[in-house]
């Protein structure tokens, strides 16, 4: 058990990536110490995990705003879901109805991975989910250490994707990628490094995932699609992933820039109810 001179117990969750921190109540503000101990935790684990939690979405952006600004919800108004209350920053990721109508995003069953906000400029550097409602099965979420990713290419591999970029786009949906024969101005749309350096480790990352990354510029369509599909690998690679199954009161933090996430398939005839928040982040670059 690892004590921080904040007085955090922090565990691993596996060998390659999350740590769960005990010893904290995230409805209370944090001392300098706290945030910085976590600070350091996050940038060692990528994913933490504080369990046991009560915290109401004012909490939970409190908790947030400790390691950046509070991102906005990149879904325009038009967008969302009709049966939604909105708050710009707070995203309720949940399969709930209310009059017949989501109340939230994300809802039903499987998702495969991605990075949050990987088509955007400056992509968002940290997501908190916290666990309202849970299916008794199954809506577990997988996070992929992408440092570990890219180490695990062959040098060939390496060479061939150093200095490659790829075209991230989104339509918000959960098990397909945007169809790049349509006219892709209307969907949010970024081109972005293949591998980034993070910004604070200095560590190499592959930054490209199955769900958003649809095509490697500048090259022939069908070498763009090998190439991903060996790059996606990763997806299928449990060493170098951590599942996580949810219990209420759990909130998870998780670094966008060298992870990715995923969520495996649940009964669309039972409930789940997370709420999500992002914090900024800024441009990444080779
Ligand atoms: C997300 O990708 O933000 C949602 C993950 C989940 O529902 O487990």
């Amino acid at each position: 058990m690892t004590k921080t001179t904040a007085g955090l117990d922090i565990q691993p969750l596996s060998e390659v990536i999350g740590a769960e921190v005990n010893g904290i109540d995230l409805s209370e503000p944090l001392d300098s110490d706290t945030v910085a101990a976590i600070t350091d935790a996050w940038h060692e684990h990528i994913v933490l995990l504080f369990r046991d939690q009560e915290i109401d979405a004012d909490q939970q952006i409190a908790f947030a705003e400790n390691f950046g600004d509070v991102g906005v919800r990149s879904r325009p108004a038009e967008r969302r879901p009709e049966g939604a209350d909105y708050n710009a920053s707070i995203m309720l990721v949940s399969n709930v109805k209310k009059n017949g109508e989501y109340i939230g995003s994300l809802p039903d069953g499987e998702m495969w991975f991605h990075h949050d906000m990987c088509y955007d400029k400056a992509p968002h550097k940290g997501t908190f989910l916290y666990a309202m409602e849970l299916p008794s099965k199954g809506g577990n979420t997988l996070f992929a250490n992408m440092y570990s990713a890219y180490e695990k290419l062959s040098e060939n591999t390496k060479e061939r994707i150093l200095g490659k970029r790829a075209l991230q786009i989104y339509d918000f949906a959960t098990r397909e990628t945007v169809d790049i024969s349509d006219d892709i101005s209307k969907y949010k749309h970024e081109v972005q490094p293949v591998t980034i350096t993070h910004p604070v480790t200095g560590r190499r990352a592959l930054y490209v995932n199955p769900l958003i990354t649809a095509r490697i510029e500048d090259m022939p369509d069908s070498d763009s699609r090998t190439m991903l599909d060996e790059l996606f690998a990763f997806a299928n690679d449990k060493s170098i992933a951590y599942e996580h199954v949810w219990k209420k009161g759990d909130l998870m933090m998780w670094d966008n820039w060298c992870s990715c996430h995923a969520r495996t398939d649940f009964s669309a005839s039972e409930r789940r109810m997370l709420r999500r928040c992002t914090v900024k982040g800024q441009q990444l670059y080779e």
